[in-house]
């Protein structure tokens, strides 16, 4: 496999890695590092000994940002120790960001792949667009919500309508938090979120059992995955729990119900300012070729959800059709192994000549062109 690109799509939940033209990444990595190893960067040693008797594991990303570099730097070689990628030299990598990180962002991370893991070319490419390319379609909006970024990105002709697109800081993580909020405050659950066992157990029901209510409520024989839980205590949560459809309705007011940006909207405004943005001679096509991305889509029910609010922002003219990619967990991954398998594209990357000649801040200059201007309304 020498010398075909890696893919990395970097998420705030988990890194999915793998080559280029693959339809599936090789390895999906929580983007956790101990904090074993975060204690060989502490910054004193009653810090270091804190760290080492805790078992916690600490985020490497918070909403789509890196706030642990080193983490990052040791979830990546991880993950190409498991691919048994042993040279990367040998490999140029394609790495996802959400679109409106901080510049200096994409710039530590060309960096740290270029002296810490010694890659031979860079490419930094956002998520959401590629969704897109996962399905092989050329014009749609991708409303992607992952683990900790909710962002709506409109494509005419595969291009990314760059003014367009809209990005908010929530996502999966931000529901695991408010579903224990919501057991604590309806059946007195007083666990700490910090806890990891009890995150853990979160994550699960919210993955099992959690739901978005719609006007048609989904049948509970199709859709739960699960229809029982039960709790530590013993007690039972069943499909009918009311705080189960209570959780992912927090995707439509997260600005109410996370402890988020008090003035977030929800997805579909999102989505709606997104398709209003683009031009008159499109706004047609896109609303009729929506694609839900991202881990936090899968809650049963949204796809209907979506539309019925997105349609209701629309003019009538306007119909919004809304669906879910095969696999919202790896549509980027898989986007971006198509676009790493394009000999065009892969002239784009930055070079290691070009890092050592100019610095990291050279991969401004380098972004892929997937956006082109597109006349406003
Ligand atoms: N069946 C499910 N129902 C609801 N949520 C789910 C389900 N499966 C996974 N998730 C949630 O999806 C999130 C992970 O999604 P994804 O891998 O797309 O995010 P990410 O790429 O790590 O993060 P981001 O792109 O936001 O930086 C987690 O919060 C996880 O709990
Ligand atoms: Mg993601």
């Amino acid at each position: 496999m020498d010398g075909t690109p890696l893919v990395l799509d970097n998420g705030s939940g988990s890194v999915k890695v793998g080559y280029a033209g693959e339809v599936e990444p090789k390895v999906v990595y929580s983007n956790m590092y101990t904090a074993v190893r975060a204690s060989r960067h502490a910054p004193s040693k009653a810090a270091t000994e804190a760290l080492e008797k805790s078992n916690a594991r600490l985020h490497v990303m918070d909403h789509g940002v890196v706030t642990q570099w080193e983490g990052l730097v040791e979830v990546f070689e991880a993950a190409f120790d498991e691919m048994k990628v042993h040279d990367p030299s040998q490999h140029p990598c394609l790495v996802t960001e959400a679109p409106f990180n901080p510049t200096v962002h994409r710039e530590v991370l060309v960096e740290k792949l270029f002296e810490e893991l010694r890659v031979p070319a860079v490419q930094v490419v956002h998520s959401g667009a590629l969704a897109l390319y996962a399905t092989n379609r050329r014009t749609g909006l991708v409303i992607e919500v992952g683990d900790g970024v909710a962002q709506t990105v409109p494509l005419f002709d595969s291009y990314v309508v760059a003014n367009a697109v809209q990005r908010r800081d929530f996502g999966g993580r931000d529901l695991t938090a408010y579903l224990g909020e919501l057991l604590q405050r309806e059946l007195g659950y007083k666990e700490a979120l910090a806890d990891e066992v009890w995150w853990t157990q979160l994550q699960t029901v919210k993955e099992r059992m959690c739901r978005v209510a719609t006007q048609h409520a989904p049948s509970s024989r199709q859709d739960p995955v699960q229809q029982e839980y039960k709790l530590p205590d013993g007690k039972v949560l069943d499909w009918e729990q009311g705080l189960l459809s209570q959780c992912a309705e927090a995707l439509f007011q997260p600005g109410q119900h996370l402890k988020v940006d008090e003035e977030a909207v929800g997805i579909h405004k999102m989505a709606a300012s997104s398709v209003l943005g683009c031009g008159l001679d499109i706004q047609k096509s896109l609303a009729n070729s929506v694609v839900l991305s991202g881990g936090s889509t899968l809650f049963p029910g949204m796809c209907q959800r979506v539309q019925e609010e997105l349609q209701r922002l629309l003019p009538s003219a306007v119909k919004a059709k809304v669906t879910r990619v095969a696999q919202p967990m790896y549509a980027a991954f898989m986007g971006g192994s198509i676009l790493a398998s394009m000999p065009d594209l892969r002239k784009t990357f930055m070079t290691r000549s070009e890092y050592l000649e100019y610095g990291a801040s050279f991969i401004q200059s380098k972004s892929v062109s997937l956006t082109k201007p597109h006349p406003m309304p």
